[in-house]
C-alpha cells in the first residue's frame, strides 16, 4: 500500500450499527487524522437492498451489493463486519483474514459460534480481529479485561448485558407497560437483534458470556453448555411479588470460576437484586458488567448498551486500534494483538456440574385454590432437599385458581431442575412454574 498515508476502509453493512459508524467516523475523521497521521478513506460500503432509505448518504460508486467484493477487495485494509448472523458474516470474516487484513466486528453471534476458527485464521494470515463492540455496546469491556485488568484472575464477572431486555423490563416495572409493545419499541429503537427472540429468550446475552468466558478462562463455552433462560415468561406481577420480597429482577449473565476446583460456569437468567444493588438500578437501555478480580477487586463498568451511535463508539475505538496496526506503531501493536488474537496455548477449565451450581431460587405457581395444595408442593420440595423460606399466596383468577410464590433456601441447579420436574406433574399445579434465580452478590 501507499506507505500507509491512507487507510481504507470497506464497511460491510449499513444497518443500524454502520450506519451508525459512517456518520461519526465521516464527522471526527480530521481529528482522528491528525492524531493518527494517516488519511482515513471510508471507501466502500455493501448492503442487502440498494434502493432502502438510509440517513447516510453514499454516491452510488460506494455502494454494492456484494459484501464479499468488499472484504476481499485489495485496496480496503479494515473492514467493518456489520452484517449480523454466521452465515455470509462469517465468509466476509474469513475471506477478509485470509487476504491478511484487519477485520472489525461487532458480532457476539458470529464470536461464539466461530471464534476459534476466525483467531486461528487470523494468526495463520497475519491479519487481525478487533470485536469490541461485541460486548456491552458503548461500555470498552473487551480493552478493560485484556489491558486493564491484565494482572488478574476472575473468580466473578456478572452483569446485564443485553439493553432490549434490561429496556423491556425496565418499562414493565416502571410503567407497567406491556411485553409486546415495549419490545416493539426496542425495536424501532435499533436496540433489538434482526431476529428479537435472541434477545428476549437469552441468547444475545449467551453470546455476549461466551466471548466474556473466553477472554477471562480462554475457555469456549457453547450456549447449548450453559443454562439460558430469558425474560419471555415474566410478567407484572413478578416485578409486584419480587417488590414485595425487597427485590428488582434483571436479566444477569454470571460466569463464575472456582480457583480451588477449575470449574467454571456461565449461565444466564433473570434474576432477582436486591432493590439496593446498583445492578439493579440500571434502567433503560444500560448495561452493567461488575468484574472481580483477584488483584484489583470489583470494578464496576455502566454504560449504553445497543444502539446506533454507542456501538459506533466501540467500532470506532476498534477501528483507530486498527490504523495503529497497520502503521506498525510497535505499543499500539502489542497492545492491540494481544486483544485480537488470544493465543491457543492457555489453558482451559472444565465445566461444572448443576449440582455445583448453588444459590437461592424463586419459584411461582399458578395453582388449585384447594386443601392440601401446599403439602403436597411442600412434600414435592422436601423430598428434593429444597428448604422453602418464604411463601406468599394471593387469590387469582378465574376463581378457584391461586397464584403461589416461595423462596428458597441455598440450594443447586440440579435439586431444582428435578424439583421443577415434580412440580410440573403434579396435578393441582395448572401452568409451567416460572423458577427466577435470587442474586446473592456481595461487591
Ligand atoms: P441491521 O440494522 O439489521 O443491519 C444489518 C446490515 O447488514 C444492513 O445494512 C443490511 O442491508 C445488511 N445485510 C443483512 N443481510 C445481508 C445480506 N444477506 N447481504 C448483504 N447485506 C446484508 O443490524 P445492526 O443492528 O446494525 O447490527 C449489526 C451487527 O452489530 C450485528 O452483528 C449485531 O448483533 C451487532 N450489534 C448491534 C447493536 C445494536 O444496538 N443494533 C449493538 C451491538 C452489536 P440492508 O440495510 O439493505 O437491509
Ligand atoms: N440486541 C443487542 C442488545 C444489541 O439489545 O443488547 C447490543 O449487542
Amino acid at each position: 500500500m501507499n506507505a500507509r498515508s491512507v487507510i481504507r476502509i470497506g464497511v460491510c453493512g449499513l444497518g443500524t450499527v454502520g450506519q451508525g459508524v459512517w456518520t461519526h467516523l465521516s464527522r471526527i475523521r480530521p481529528e482522528l487524522e491528525s492524531r493518527l497521521g494517516v488519511k482515513l478513506e471510508l471507501t466502500r460500503a455493501s448492503v442487502r437492498d440498494l434502493r432502502k432509505r438510509r440517513s447516510v448518504k453514499l454516491p452510488a460508486s460506494k455502494l454494492t451489493t456484494d459484501a464479499l467484493a468488499v472484504a476481499t477487495d485489495p485496496n480496503i485494509d479494515i473492514v467493518c463486519e456489520l452484517i449480523g448472523g454466521t452465515t455470509l458474516a462469517r465468509n466476509v470474516t474469513l475471506g477478509a483474514l485470509a487476504c491478511g487484513k484487519v477485520v472489525v466486528s461487532a458480532n457476539k453471534a458470529l464470536i461464539c459460534a466461530h471464534g476459534a476458527e476466525i483467531f486461528a485464521t487470523a494468526r495463520r494470515h497475519g491479519g487481525h480481529f478487533l470485536f469490541e463492540a461485541s460486548v456491552a455496546g458503548g461500555i470498552p469491556i473487551i480493552k478493560a479485561l485484556r489491558e486493564g485488568l491484565v494482572a488478574n484472575r476472575f473468580p466473578l464477572i456478572y452483569g446485564i448485558l443485553n439493553g432490549t431486555c434490561n429496556y423491556i423490563l425496565t418499562q414493565m416495572e416502571e410503567q407497567d407497560a406491556p411485553y409486546t409493545s415495549v419490545l416493539g419499541e426496542a425495536k424501532r429503537l435499533g436496540y433489538a437483534e434482526a431476529d428479537e427472540s435472541l434477545d428476549v429468550q437469552g441468547w444475545d446475552t449467551a453470546h455476549k458470556a461466551a466471548v466474556l468466558a473466553f477472554l477471562a478462562h480462554h475457555t469456549w463455552v457453547k450456549p447449548e453448555q450453559m443454562v439460558v433462560e430469558g425474560i419471555d415468561r415474566i410478567t407484572p406481577d413478578d416485578f409486584k411479588h419480587a417488590a414485595a420480597l425487597g427485590y428488582g429482577i434483571k436479566l444477569l449473565a454470571v460466569i463464575a470460576r472456582d480457583f480451588a476446583t477449575d470449574e467454571l460456569s456461565v449461565r444466564v437468567h433473570p434474576t432477582l437484586l436486591p432493590e439496593s444493588h446498583v445492578v439493579a438500578k440500571v434502567s433503560g437501555v444500560f448495561n452493567a458488567v461488575s468484574v472481580r478480580g483477584d488483584v484489583a477487586g470489583t470494578t464496576l463498568y455502566i454504560g449504553r448498551g445497543a444502539g446506533r451511535d454507542a456501538t459506533a463508539s466501540a467500532v470506532i475505538s476498534d477501528l483507530v486500534d486498527a490504523v495503529a496496526l497497520l502503521k506498525n506503531d510497535r505499543r499500539a501493536f502489542i497492545t492491540a494483538r494481544k486483544s485480537s488474537a488470544p493465543e491457543p496455548a492457555m489453558k482451559p477449565c472444565r465445566l461444572a456440574p448443576p449440582e455445583h451450581i448453588r444459590g437461592r431460587y424463586y419459584l411461582r405457581m399458578t395453582v388449585s385454590d384447594e386443601p392440601g395444595v401446599l403439602a403436597q408442593i411442600a412434600h414435592v420440595m422436601a423430598s428434593q432437599r429444597v428448604s422453602i423460606a418464604s411463601v406468599i399466596q394471593s387469590a387469582q383468577e378465574p376463581a378457584g385458581m391461586a397464584s403461589l410464590v416461595l423462596t428458597t433456601h441455598q440450594s443447586d441447579e440440579q435439586a431444582m431442575r428435578a424439583t421443577l420436574a415434580r412440580l410440573a406433574r403434579l396435578r393441582c399445579v395448572r401452568e409451567e412454574p416460572l423458577l427466577l434465580r435470587i442474586g446473592d452478590f456481595s461487591d
